[in-house]
């Protein structure tokens, strides 16, 4: 009996270690212990893709080749893309801790959404983590559930800002009627109060992201906001003019928004 309880202890320790160090934090239940994967196919060198494309020298592309389909998805929810998430928030935070703020309450810090704030990762794993076109109504009906969780490093980040006095601005592609479903998406996943959040109204239908997103930095600007940080995982989040005093490139590997 005894050898038996031991055991049945050990193993529960052990369980809830992994629960705190490891899976607590995972954002999708499919995470192996590692990022790394032959990232070699023939002809195609899969890291040299990802490179170019989040340096955004790849710009315009549809779809993750097939052949790196494998490599994306253990990068994806593997130790790796988190490492690198994480290098980007942290730096982030030491820029944000060395600002000298305005002190009248308008200096805001615009966050992206989607890959940025929540991850839709548990989508992105059930449909070729971005090899398979993209589709407007399996992806809503993921948007719809609500359910996205938070990518933890950003989490982290936005309640460090919060804490030295910035305020928050969500700035997303997605549609003004999405509004309800992404509150309490936001604030299910850890995102509490934000100073302003902005969907894509319809007056921008057919426009770009860079030029919605710029017209409504523009807005904040010229409404009295000090943008001193802006953090999104595609270009188009952070080019355009009015960027804000520095931005902050998130990794994404999935898709490519214009
Ligand atoms: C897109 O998703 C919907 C809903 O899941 C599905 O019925 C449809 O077949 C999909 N379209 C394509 C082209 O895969
Ligand atoms: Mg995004």
């Amino acid at each position: 009996m005894f050898p038996l309880l031991l055991l049945f202890l050990a193993t529960l320790v052990a369980t809830s270690q992994a629960q705190g160090d490891h899976i607590a934090h995972q954002i999708h239940l499919l995470r192996p212990q590692s990022g790394a994967r032959k990232d070699d196919v023939p002809g195609l060198s899969c890291v040299s893709w990802r490179l170019a494309v989040e340096t955004n020298n790849m710009v315009g592309w549809k779809t993750v080749p097939k052949e790196c389909e494998n490599y994306v998805g253990h990068y994806m929810l593997g130790d790796q893309y988190r490492k690198d998430s994480a290098v980007v928030t942290n730096e982030a935070y030491l820029y944000a801790k060395s600002l000298k703020l305005g002190g009248k309450g308008k200096d805001v810090w615009v966050f992206d959404i989607d890959e940025t704030s929540l991850s839709n990762l548990p989508y992105y794993a059930k449909h070729g983590f971005g090899v398979e076109q993209f589709n407007h109504t399996s992806s809503n009906e993921w948007v719809n559930t609500g359910k996205a969780p938070a990518l933890p490093e950003s989490l982290k980040l936005y309640k460090k800002l919060l804490s030295l006095g910035i305020k928050v601005v969500f700035l997303t592609g997605r549609p003004n009627d999405q509004r309800t479903v992404t509150t309490n998406n936001l604030k299910n996943a850890g995102y509490h109060s934000w100073e302003k959040l902005i969907l894509k109204g319809s007056s921008y239908s057919g426009k770009t992201a860079v030029v919605y997103k710029s017209t409504e930095r523009r807005k904040l600007e010229r409404n009295g906001y000090r943008v001193v940080g802006n953090i999104g995982d595609q270009w188009s989040d952070l080019l355009g003019g009015h960027s804000g005093n520095r931005i902050f490139k998130l990794p994404d590997p999935l898709y490519y928004i214009s």
